[in-house]
């Protein structure tokens, strides 16, 4: 029967270019659905960008642009990746599309007619500066139970404790340093801890097949009751204030879904993207499979909220979600934001072949939550024995004689060894597949491999290049090398969800129709192939060291903790008068523990009041007669202890509180009150 597989990988933040880690789960979702599609199978590949969230609003805000021209121009980079590996998704969107404000908007008000959506007010933290709630990832302080300085809001990395941000020791916000206050908000919860959910979830994670034993076992720890009688599934918090860079909550004003809500809504808006007018009835036909690729951070959110949301809203619920594990690069974990050193854009302009990877890390690949290691050494050790040595060596030791001596055509009297060499090639045809299809790619490799050593065994028995010298001895000469074509498609069949560029070449070489499974119970027979033309090179160890010669641009820390403002013209920087001055005076200001009043002459007959924030760095007294820089058309600004009559320019370190100083900018010997800067 044709299975109807509608298939998505994790959506990537738009925050970043992708990493090794986001090319590790495409190329395992890519193979899988070649595969499929290699069976007859109908299969929707869908993936996007996912836009929203806290951490996005700020980077775009650094980086001086909208949040929309900010994921905009992170999404316009996707390509190059995809297609330099091979990744042929049917659709990429964006969780920032309309249909996805359209579906999640729905979903929500689905679940509100349940009865499970409940608003409570909670305290979170508030910065007062930046005038926003603070998500945890942008709490700092000390642990509360190490005393480590600068941790996050969640968890220590130097203990290991886990906490709420407000038991953090001396708090600051990561954005502007300044400490949160408590403050109180009315949030929208997804009850997840009714009975009803419960009862659901324990039924959906336990039907056969859904998950992996080992996932089953991780999430069935989250059922039941703790010590205290409460459910520990706990309900799950959605909304987030404004300012937020998300969907807005249908009936308010100012409260959005958190962004994990709408990101998974993203797999069906890019699917409906795709299909238009089809989208209704495919996501409700029963026949369709939904498939879901993901790491194993991420799997509360597809095992939990997501066919939860997906249930209670009336709607189809996931059929299998298969975790993986991560990918490191010789032993080393990589960072969720940075990635590993090695950028994959990189590998494609050393001119590195895409498909050593694919087959690379299909290689390693199985159906378990395993880690994966990416060793340069063991990476080309592996490509040149299997793919250069085995495989490929087995065209190029028999496609020239075939051109030369038979004007390209084939044998079909391939001899009994011949034939019980083909049969048993095509004997292992199902067996692949059930490896390939339960994501066994290791194995299935492993398999494969095994088969091209009989055939090279077969090569080195017969020798072509020694009957190739005898006379006479034509027809054994033809017979073996077209037992060797015939067996070199049949490879390329079993590697083509991997390899399929390649299999493209071979399929041109071979001068037949793209490769389907059901092709491996056929035989060429009499066929004329094309000459041959070399189809791999053998990967370079020194040409892949390359990759780690200088870290990722992207890794790079930002200049001064922060990216350098939106780019302007010299008209705007004229706006700016900039004047040196001397300050005469400099004194504490009573009430206030971050401010200096300074009064300082600018050659203007007249002197100017003005307030800085450098209390935590400077005493008065060494201050007092020191010449500076000041902007001197700042329109003057009330403040509680009195007006300001413009800025002094100091010189800080985003992160004040890892980078601690100030530094008041001081002219070189000469300069005199009133003289313009610029
Ligand atoms: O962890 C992440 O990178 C998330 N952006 C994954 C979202 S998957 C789906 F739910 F959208
Ligand atoms: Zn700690």
């Amino acid at each position: 029967m044709t299975r109807q597989l509608f298939v998505t990988t994790a959506l990537p933040y738009a925050n970043a270019p992708f990493h090794i880690g986001h090319m590790m789960e495409y190329i395992q979702a890519d193979t899988w659905v070649r595969f499929q599609r290699m069976r007859g199978h109908e299969v929707r590949f869908v993936c996007a960008d996912d836009a929203h969230g806290a951490p996005i609003m700020i980077a775009a805000e650094k980086a001086g642009k909208t949040p929309q021209a900010f994921v905009t121009e992170i999404a316009a980079g996707r390509k190059p990746y995809l297609d330099g590996f091979h990744i042929a998704f049917d659709h990429w969107h964006s969780t920032d599309a309309p249909e996805n404000h359209e579906l999640a908007q729905s979903i929500y008000r689905a679940l509100k007619d349940q009865g499970l959506i409940v608003e409570r007010t909670i305290e979170q933290f508030f910065d007062p500066e930046k005038g926003m709630f603070l998500p945890d990832r942008f709490i700092k302080g000390e642990c509360p139970k190490c005393g480590a300085k600068d941790q996050y809001g969640d968890n220590c990395e130097v203990c290991g404790a886990v906490y709420a941000p407000t038991e953090l020791k001396n708090p600051f916000s990561a954005l502007s340093g300044a400490t949160p206050v408590l403050k109180s908000s009315s949030h929208f919860f997804f009850q997840l801890s009714s009975p009803r959910c419960e009862a659901f979830l324990k039924e959906w994670t336990q039907t056969a097949e859904r998950l992996q034993p080992e996932v089953l076992n991780k999430i069935s720890e989250w059922f039941g009751t703790d010590e205290d009688g409460k459910p520990k599934l706990a309900d799950w918090d959605i909304s987030r204030d404004a300012p937020y860079f998300g969907i807005r909550i249908p009936g308010t004003q100012d409260k959005y879904f958190y962004v994990w809500l709408d990101a998974p809504v993203g797999y069906l808006a890019s699917l409906k993207a795709l299909l238009g007018a089809d989208f209704d009835a495919y996501v409700a036909d029963p026949n369709v499979e939904q498939v879901h690729f993901i790491g194993k951070d991420i799997v509360t959110f597809h095992t939990l909220f997501w066919p939860a949301m997906l249930h209670f809203s009336g709607r189809k619920v996931p059929n299998h979600i298969y975790v993986h594990g991560f990918i490191t690069v010789s032993g080393e974990k990589m960072s969720k934001s940075r990635g590993t050193g090695i950028s994959p854009l990189k590998y494609l302009e050393l001119g590195l072949n895409a498909q050593w990877l694919r087959y690379y890390i299909a290689a390693k690949l199985n159906a378990r939550v395993e880690d994966l290691d990416f060793n340069p050494e063991d990476f080309v050790a592996r490509v040149n024995a299997d793919l250069v040595g085995k495989y490929i060596n087995i065209a190029s030791r028999s496609a020239g004689f075939i051109a030369k001596r038979f004007a390209g055509r084939l044998s079909a009297d391939l001899g009994v060894e011949g034939r019980m060499l083909l049969d048993g090639l095509r004997a292992h045809a199902e067996t692949v597949a059930e490896l390939y299809d339960e994501r066994e790619f290791g194995k299935a490799l492993r398999e494969v491999m095994a088969l091209a050593d009989r055939v090279n065994e077969y090569v080195d028995q017969h020798k072509p290049w020694e009957i190739a010298k005898q006379p006479g001895q034509d027809a054994a000469l033809h017979d073996v090398c077209s037992v060797c074509i015939e067996a070199f498609r049949l490879l390329t069949l079993y590697l083509k969800p991997v390899l399929p560029a390649l299999a493209e070449q071979v399929e041109r070489f071979l001068q037949i129709e793209p490769l389907q499974w059901a092709d491996a119970q056929r035989a060429l027979g009499h066929h004329t192939i094309a000459p041959y033309q070399h189809l791999m090179q053998r990967a370079d160890v020194a040409q892949v060291m390359k990759l780690f010669d200088t870290p990722e641009p992207a890794a790079a820390e930002p200049p001064g903790g922060e990216d350098l403002a939106a780019e302007i013209g010299i008209d705007d920087f004229a706006k700016v008068d900039l004047r040196i001055a001397r300050i005469e005076k400099a004194e504490l200001v009573e009430g206030s523990d971050k401010l200096l009043r300074l009064t300082l002459d600018v050659g203007e007959g007249r002197l100017r009041n003005v307030f800085s924030g450098i209390r935590s760095a400077y005493k008065p007294e060494d201050l007092q007669g020191k010449l500076t820089v000041m902007v001197a058309n700042l329109a003057p600004r009330k403040m509680k202890f009195g007006v300001s009559e413009g800025m002094v320019l100091a010189a800080s370190h985003a992160d004040g509180k890892a980078h601690p100083g100030i530094f008041v900018l001081e002219p070189g010997p000469g300069a005199q009150p009133g003289m313009r800067v610029r």
